[in-house]
């Protein structure tokens, strides 16, 4: 008997997230740049960077951090990798936008076997996508064969959950996201165990990119920070971020939390995310990197 509530919500419908993930991109886009900041002028060097000529985004999604290495990596093409056709289109729109189009070639590919007959690139960017590989441990190593001698894997992983409200808001019981976050966390664990080949591993990303025959690892952590009160594009991205989150998870919280998640939604509450004046966006991002000796 299949209702939409029984449905398995771990199969994510990636065309239907779009404009949640460039949005999300979008504002997280200081901390994006801080990071590609790192890569070129710290483990890469000016002079190096300068005259880099293949980066890769793999899993890039709408293509915003795609089109921030083009702009970083002036001597660069970048090639945008990902399995959705739709998200592709939109990082092609996006590169047209800002003129960087002729710099910007899509690849369409089932990971993380798509990448053979791609040829190898000197940099590859992968941001939230090797935890959506049923074998983590395989798709690092199958980044790491793409990369040239020398060349730098940075994969974006981990890093600490999203804080948007403060611990007690005068709603409900006080911890609301923390309980968020563990229906979250019993998500991931079912999404990631419906994948195809899922393989446990421990999560050491430093000791992952050693297994994978790369050498200089480190790791490097980026924060968002957008304090109270923030605008209306960022509360915009929340609730949208929350709705998505009532939808497939609400039935997870208990009662109370519920009807405060429900609060906090409704456009006309004054306790509502889009009006009251303590939300703010503070997120943490890990940047695990790595050399093909
Ligand atoms: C969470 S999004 C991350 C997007 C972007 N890198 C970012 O950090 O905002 C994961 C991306 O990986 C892509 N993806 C997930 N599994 C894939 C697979 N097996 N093959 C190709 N692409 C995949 C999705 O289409 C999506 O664009």
């Amino acid at each position: 008997m299949a209702s939409h509530h029984h449905h398995d919500h771990t199969q994510l419908d990636w065309e239907e997230l779009a404009p949640l993930l460039e949005q999300g991109a979008e504002i997280n886009t200081p901390a994006l740049d801080q990071a590609i900041a790192w890569l070129r002028d710290d483990l890469l060097g000016s002079e190096r960077a300068a005259a880099i000529g293949q980066v890769w985004d793999v899993g890039s999604g709408p293509g915003v951090a795609a089109c921030r290495l083009a702009q970083a990596f002036p001597a660069a093409e970048v090639l945008a990798v990902d399995g959705e056709d739709a998200l592709l289109r939109r990082a092609r729109a996006r590169a047209m936008r800002l003129g960087i189009g002729y710099r910007l070639r899509t690849h369409t590919a089932d990971l993380p076997g798509g990448l053979c007959g791609a040829g190898t690139a000197e940099l590859i960017w992968t941001s939230k996508t090797v935890h959506h590989m049923g074998d983590q441990r395989a798709a690092l190593a199958s980044l790491a064969e793409r990369l040239r001698p020398g060349g730098l894997l940075a994969v974006a992983e981990g890093g600490l959950p999203t804080r948007r409200l403060p611990r007690d808001i005068g709603i409900g019981r006080p911890g609301l996201e923390a309980r968020l976050d563990a229906v979250m966390e019993d998500w991931f664990a079912a999404m990631r165990g419906a994948l195809p080949e899922t393989a446990d591993t421990v999560e050491d990303w430093p000791a992952m990119l050693r297994a994978a025959g790369l050498g200089h690892v480190r790791s490097r952590t980026f924060l968002l920070d957008l304090p109270a009160p923030a605008d209306a594009r960022v509360r915009a991205h929340l609730h949208a971020e929350l709705t998505r989150f009532h939808e497939v998870l609400g039935d997870r919280l208990d009662a109370e939390d519920l009807t405060t998640l429900g609060r906090l939604l409704d456009p006309d509450d004054e306790a509502g995310l889009l009006r009251r004046p303590d939300v703010f966006l503070l997120s943490a991002q890990t940047v695990h990197t790595a050399v093909r000796p």
